[in-house]
């Protein structure tokens, strides 16, 4: 990277880190990849150390909610170096959200630089644990200080780090899902299929009532019909019925298209199952379970790569799945995304870039 500008910590924050407890999002590697759009363009990046901004109460993206952001991980490679897993296409859909929210789009080799550049730099914060990973949150806001519902002329971009652990501390469980049929998270024309702060903070009131019901997440359902499904809150939804792999088609409108979705499709069609994205009715997943063909069910994502589900809960009737069980489909998209992502497996599609530690700590 050209003018890329490094400031180290002198005070690491790695003694602060529980590496027996990481969880997911709780602590921070010691520094953070920035860059600042001014006057029409975006300026030089620089890493600094992680720590807090000065914002003026007037800050745009506080009242109006301009902001937009990724999620991914850095994983170990058992063949050495750090693994990315596919992050042209998060660069691809952070400008797609951009768009959305008229932020202005972000070179995608800066993207995907930025983020080599500060894993090299802390690359000793990425866990050793196999399952464990460094998760990464590229982000970007409104920095003007205005108020009124109109566009920032400022905004910056940044990637943060979290060690996080597996999602799975005890094997793969599969979960209660609550089908919610009052609360919507997004609607076609709205911002469905951009990750933006607004579809997030609609999602909450209804996955804390879930919670409060004992469900471990929301099923959302198409504004509309209220009745195809959308995906859970920050998962996409796969079914296989009648051995076919379902999810609903990105031309739904209001679900974002996830890298998980993308690579479990591509995985399926490659072993020859019968893939389809299509809407599909919780109607029709009812009468699919009632006729004892609903096999599997599961939600894709980057945090828990696949998360089963062990029973819907629809108007108070229940669906329970494959004996609350993981089934084995969703068991062998795991296996092999895992497999791919840890450098463990054959990586037939190309998904991984490796980054050369070693090479960049003795440059
Ligand atoms: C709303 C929503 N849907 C789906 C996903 C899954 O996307 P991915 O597989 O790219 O993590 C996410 C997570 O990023 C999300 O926030």
């Amino acid at each position: 990277m050209e003018y890329l500008k490094i400031i180290r910590t002198e005070v690491s924050r790695k003694s602060g880190i529980d590496y027996s407890n990481l969880g997911f999002g709780k602590f921070f590697s010691d520094h953070q990849f920035v860059v600042d759009y001014d006057n029409g363009a975006w300026g030089d990046p620089r890493i600094e150390p992680y720590g807090p901004m000065a914002i003026e109460p007037a800050n745009c993206t506080l009242h109006y909610g301009q902001t937009i952001f990724e999620g991914m991980k850095a994983y170990r490679s058992a063949k050495g170096g750090v693994n990315l897993f596919r992050p042209s296409m998060n660069a691809k859909r952070m400008n797609n959200s951009a768009r959305a929210v008229c932020i202005p789009e972000i070179d995608e080799e800066l993207f995907v630089d930025g983020i080599r550049e500060l894993i090299r730099v802390d690359h000793s914060f990425i866990p050793n644990e196999r399952g464990h990973s460094l998760y990464l949150r590229p982000f970007a806001f409104g920095t003007g200080n205005f108020l009124g519902v109109t566009a920032s002329s400022q905004y910056r971009f940044m990637v943060i780090t979290s060690p996080v652990a597996s999602y799975y501390a005890e094997g793969l469980n599969p979960v209660r899902i609550k089908v919610d049929e009052e609360h919507i998270r997004a609607v076609r024309g709205g911002l469905g299929q951009a990750k933006t702060a607004a579809n997030y903070a609609a999602s909450l009131y209804a996955g804390m009532q879930a919670k409060k019901e004992g469900f471990a997440q929301v099923l959302f359902l198409e504004a509309v019909t209220r009745n195809f499904v959308d995906e859970i809150g920050a998962m996409n939804i796969m079914f296989v019925i009648d051995g076919e792999l379902i999810t609903p088609p990105l031309t739904q409108g209001s679900i974002l298209p996830g890298v998980t979705r993308d690579s479990v499709l591509q995985l399926g069609r490659h072993w020859g199952l019968k893939v389809s994205e299509r809407s599909i009715g919780i109607d029709e997943i009812a009468e699919a379970h009632r006729a004892g063909k609903l096999q599997e069910a599961f939600g894709t994502g980057t945090a828990a790569v696949i998360s089963p589900v062990g029973e819907f809960v629809h108007r108070g009737d229940s669906m329970v799945i494959n004996n609350r069980q993981i089934g084995p489909i969703a068991q062998k998209f795991y296996d092999t995304i895992t497999g791919i992502q840890y450098g463990e497996l054959d990586d037939p599609f190309g998904w991984v870039e490796t980054i050369d530690i070693e090479e960049s700590v003795s440059a």
